[in-house]
């Protein structure tokens, strides 16, 4: 299980978050805190796995089960590769209320941490209901900006960590800077998820330093 407040790094398909940069990121988020949950790229996951000691999360899994499911990414084979969770319908890849819920089930049968993203309140209520072990509040509109969910959207912050009961509620997009880690936590979330802010930064190492040690 992840640690709280939690940082969660998702190094999306990135130039800068690809093989080698990716296993760079990975390290030097481990000297700052092994409690640093990593989500790199499927073909980059068992290298970081074995190379850290933090949670490394699939940025995607499909629901499927072991078989003939060509090109499929499994909850079996991320658990195999080293992953202890997994991102699960993030708005830049999209799945039906019906998958969730499917894919929620399968990182249970696997041992896997389900980090379930919506993209508004409606959204929050809705996975809420399917029991996830986190969420994550991420506004469509500011993710890769350069505006904080945190400065854009606190009442909604506020809104989805009631709503979330116990659920533990992460926030991201837009999210690079102290003030917005520190705000974020303030607002009731447990943690931040972030990516540009990092992976596309000219020094990660003081990015995730300060992002981490603010919450
Ligand atoms: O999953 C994290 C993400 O969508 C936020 O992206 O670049 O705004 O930190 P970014």
């Amino acid at each position: 299980m992840i640690k709280f407040p939690a940082l969660v790094i998702n190094f999306k398909a990135y130039e800068e978050g690809t093989g080698r940069k990716a296993l760079r990121i990975a390290k030097v988020a481990e000297k700052i805190s092994k409690k640093i949950v990593l989500c790199p790229q499927a073909f980059d996951l068992n290298a970081i796995a074995k190379a850290v000691k933090n949670p490394v999360f699939a940025q995607s899994v499909d629901p499927a089960l072991p078989g003939a499911h060509t090109g499929s990414n499994t909850c079996f084979a991320a658990k195999k590769a080293g992953a202890s969770g997994a991102l699960i319908n993030h708005s830049e890849n999209k799945v039906s209320l019906n998958t969730i819920k499917s894919l929620i089930e399968l990182c249970r049968t696997y041992g896997l941490t389900s980090l379930v993203c919506a993209q508004n309140l409606s959204w929050v209520k809705k996975i809420v209901k399917l029991k996830p072990d986190l969420i994550a509040y991420e506004p469509p509109a500011l993710i890769g900006g350069s505006v904080s969910v945190t400065s854009a959207k606190p009442s909604v912050i506020t809104k989805c960590v009631k709503a979330c009961e116990k659920i533990p509620l992460l926030v991201g997009a837009g999210v690079k800077t102290c003030e917005d880690a520190k705000k974020a936590v303030e607002l009731g979330a447990k943690g931040v998820l972030v990516a540009s802010g990092i992976v596309k930064s000219k020094n990660p190492r003081k990015v995730i330093k300060g992002l981490f040690e603010s919450m």
